[in-house]
């Protein structure tokens, strides 16, 4: 089995719901294990904030092991001032010594988020939520526009990887178009994920 590492942070929900349907493709795909985890909020320091071992709901915290043991990698965020949220970026930058060994290296990987404004920064997000991973020798994936709903969205959802507008009170339902493209990134990453594994075996 090809294990899938989706690593999120969200704070109200927003990307949480967004990362459960990237799921639900890693789970269509044969040959795929999911392994859905989350990150801790970061202190004012940038440390991973003490006193939360566990989550109270949601899948657990991501650890190291969760990174280095992964076939493939989907990493969401909350879009905050137009970039990665830092307790997500807080995870990656604690994974240096897997930076250094190329523990990643040829791993396909992608990225996924949610704003409260339709413009307010999806595609600069997660163009820069890839550079990390292409430090790490990964194989970037977006959506091509052979999926349908990538030229038909009027919400979240772009060939940078899927995203969703949340509205500034965060109540926007998921648009279908958005769920749609969230579950059919996550169907591609296993599927490559499951391809390139077996090859390396
Ligand atoms: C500090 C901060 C900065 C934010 N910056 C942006 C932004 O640049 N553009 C935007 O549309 N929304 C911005 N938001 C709103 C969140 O991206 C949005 O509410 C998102 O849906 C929250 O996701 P979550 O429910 O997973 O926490 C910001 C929120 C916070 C707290």
């Amino acid at each position: 089995m090809a294990k899938l590492l989706i690593v999120y942070y969200s704070r109200h929900g927003a990307t949480a719901k967004l990362a459960r349907r990237i799921a639900d493709g890693v789970e269509q795909t044969a040959g795929a294990q999911l392994c859905l985890r989350s990150v801790p909020p970061v202190q004012a320091n940038y440390r991973p904030a003490k006193g939360e071992p566990v989550p109270e709901s949601g899948p657990p915290y991501a650890s190291k092991q969760d990174l280095a043991e992964c076939d493939g990698l989907i990493i969401g965020c909350p879009t905050r001032f137009g970039s990665m949220a830092a307790p997500l970026k807080a995870y990656l930058e604690d994974s240096a010594d897997l930076w250094a060994s190329g523990a990643l290296v040829g791993k396909p990987a992608a990225a996924f988020t949610a704003t409260a404004s339709l413009h307010g920064g999806q595609e600069s997000t997660l163009l820069g939520m890839l550079l990390p991973l292409l430090h790490h020798g990964m194989l970037i994936t977006g959506l091509p526009y052979t999926e349908a709903a990538l030229s038909e969205t009027e919400a979240g959802g772009t060939p940078y990887g899927p995203s969703r507008w949340t509205g500034a009170d965060g109540q926007r339902t998921m648009a279908d178009t958005e769920r749609d493209l969230a579950r059919a990134l996550g169907r591609r990453i296993a599927r490559l994920a499951v391809r390139l594994a077996g090859e390396q075996t």
